[in-house]
């Protein structure tokens, strides 16, 4: 099975203080159920949105996807990675609230490795 890895935001329903208390909830519930399903997994809300990456078998990446659409939570989920992964990035974490400035500074550390990788791809077929 492919390694995959989904990010989206999405638009909380309730007041920001409310859509934080709600995503604590969420993680805690989420934890057990993403590890059995190889999920790992960070979140953020941050002035009324949610964030979360998501990373494991494609099948239970999209099967996660298709219930977290469905949930009343939230709406207008905007799907911003939908690709496969070579190696996990949160493999320790099933699923993790990280406050919002970590939760980007992770996020840029990615976008920098992945350039680099690219960069790196890049130079090996020009020699
Ligand atoms: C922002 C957000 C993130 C969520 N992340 C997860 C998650 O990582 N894992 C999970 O099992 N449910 C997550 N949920 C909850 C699901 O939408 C759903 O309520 C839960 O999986 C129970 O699904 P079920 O009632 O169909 O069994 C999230 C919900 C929201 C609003």
């Amino acid at each position: 099975m492919r390694l995959w890895k989904l990010s989206y935001i999405s638009t909380a329903v309730a007041a920001p203080d409310e859509a934080l208390h709600q995503l604590h909830e969420i993680c805690a519930r989420s934890d057990d159920r993403n590890a059995r399903a190889g999920i790992s997994s960070i979140a953020t809300v941050h002035r009324g949105r949610f964030a979360q990456v998501i990373e494991g078998p494609e099948d239970a990446v999209r099967a996660l996807l298709r219930r977290i659409m469905g949930d009343p939570r939230h709406h207008s989920v905007l799907v911003l990675a939908d690709a496969p992964l070579v190696e996990r990035r949160y493999a320790d974490w099933s699923m993790t609230y990280r406050d919002p400035k970590a939760f980007i500074h992770d996020q840029i550390d990615d976008i920098l490795k992945q350039t680099a990788d690219v960069v790196r791809a890049m130079k090996a077929t020009w020699h």
